[in-house]
């Protein structure tokens, strides 16, 4: 697809910007927010100041460099990016923006190491990228709106009902304002809002926490301190408000017909990274497909949707819970105490390891089950994870 020429100009490229690679991406938002205002929107601020998505952007750029002359291998890595570019609604008159700005910050970056010759490679290859996100991203814009109750672009939700789930979570029950069917979704996947809050248009994405096939989508959503839309929709929005809504998507879904459905399912989640996995069990329960649905909490007052699955396990003798709490009040009664240890996960899996462990929570959390997973002899690609924001190198850390 490349000249050899252009493929050993960006290879030539990759020891320098694995030394500067974070601080081109930094420069890189700096100069696109400035200059772009209108693309400032679909991303989140707080992501770009704990530096999660400057190392998620600057890790795709660095592996497309490396392995420029064998992109096939990269293959894996892309229906993430594409399915969270179409969450969002990133479009095709957006790339040139990107693109402009990334070769600026490379440029200046680097400097005088940045030839002429070398920002034209990169020029080359950022197109390439670029047309192959495009096509990938419109299949799914394309696939979403032909679907039986699909759209493109946003439609609006009406909040039919509220419900707190726990302290600090409360549910968001959205029926659609046309009354029209809705998309089908997987478990695991998501939706966006795009909201104008404070004068300001933001976007982000909610996972359906209930089961596909209501005439609702629910989202649950925790209260985060001085956290800009969690706030706004616990204080703000109420029964009767509409919302603008991205049609589902997602990469972290359940696969429900795993050994005739019956491979045993382990749901591992920390705080509010129950929500997917709540959908999941939502769909699972009633395939008799055994399940254990694993919960870490600091306490029962943060504990979310505990009545619930305790009820789903009282009626299906396939489901089996255990709470784990890291600072327990009183009058909590959890399986057991401090952090989730490689000892009680083992308890959780069957012998021989032929199980699909679908996990989220705070990072720390998701550290301890992806390796403790590995440790006790799971699969990598049984090991399934969603992360609540950029994704991070889990294995890495
Ligand atoms: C695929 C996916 C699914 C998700 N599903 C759920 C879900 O089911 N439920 C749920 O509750 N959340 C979910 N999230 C997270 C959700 O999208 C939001 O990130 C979350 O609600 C916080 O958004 P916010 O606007 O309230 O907070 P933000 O305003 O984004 O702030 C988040 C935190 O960062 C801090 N912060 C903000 N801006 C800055 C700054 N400039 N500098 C320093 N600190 C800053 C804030 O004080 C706050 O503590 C999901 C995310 C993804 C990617
Ligand atoms: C070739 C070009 C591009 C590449 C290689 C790229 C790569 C990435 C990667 C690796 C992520 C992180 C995905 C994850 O969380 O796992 C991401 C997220 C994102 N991308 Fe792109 N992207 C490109 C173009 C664009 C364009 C044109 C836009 C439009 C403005 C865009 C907007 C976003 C947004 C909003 C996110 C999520 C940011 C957040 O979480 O705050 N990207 N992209």
């Amino acid at each position: 697809m490349f000249t050899p020429k252009t493929i050993s100009l960006i290879q030539a490229t990759v020891p320098v910007l694995q030394q500067h690679g974070e601080a081109i991406t930094t420069h890189f938002y700096q100069l696109m927010f400035r200059e772009h205002p209108e693309v400032k929107a679909f991303f989140n601020e707080a992501h770009q100041a704990s530096g999660t998505q400057a190392r998620a952007l600057a890790g795709a750029v660095l592996a497309y460099a490396a392995h420029i002359d064998r992109l096939d291998e990269l293959a894996g890595a892309l229906p993430r990016i594409i399915q969270k570019h179409a969450a969002l609604g990133v479009l095709p008159e957006h790339y040139p923006i990107v693109g402009a700005c990334l070769l600026r910050a490379i440029r200046e970056v680097l400097g005088e190491a940045a030839t002429d010759e070398i920002i034209a490679a990169w020029g080359e290859a950022y197109q390439a990228l670029a047309d192959l996100l495009i096509a990938a991203e419109e299949e799914v814009y394309a696939a979403n709106a032909a679907r039986t109750g699909g759209w493109r672009g946003t439609r609006d939700f009406r909040i039919a009902r509220r419900q707190p789930e726990s302290d600090l979570i409360t549910s968001f029950y959205l029926e659609p304002v046309d009354g029209r069917p809705l998309l089908d979704f997987v478990p695991g996947q998501y939706l966006t809002l795009v909201l104008h809050i404070e004068g300001e248009e933001v976007r982000r994405n909610y996972s359906l926490s209930d089961a596909p096939g209501k005439p609702w989508y629910r989202i649950s959503v925790k209260r985060e301190d001085g956290g800009l839309v969690s706030s706004w929709l616990h204080g703000q929005a109420q029964p009767g408000t509409v919302l603008r809504v991205q049609a589902p998507c997602g990469e972290f879904r359940l696969d429900a017909a795993a050994n005739d459905g019956q491979r045993p399912l382990v749901l591992a989640t920390g705080g509010v990274g129950i929500t997917p996995a709540m959908s999941m069990l939502e769909a699972a329960a009633p395939t008799g497909r055994p399940i254990r649905f694993i919960h870490a909490a600091r306490h029962g007052g943060v504990h979310a949707f505990r009545a619930r699955v305790d009820a789903l396990a009282r009626q299906h003798g396939n489901v089996e819970v255990l709470y784990v709490y890291d600072q327990p009040r009183p009058q909590d009664q959890p399986h057991a105490t401090g952090l989730l240890t490689q000892e009680l996960l083992a308890r959780q899996l069957p012998a021989d390891r032929d199980v699909d462990v679908y996990f989220l929570g705070p990072k720390p959390f998701m550290q301890a089950v992806y390796r403790s997973g590995l440790a006790l002899g799971v699969a990598r690609e049984r090991l399934r994870y969603e992360f609540f924001g950029p994704l991070e190198d889990l294995a890495a850390a």
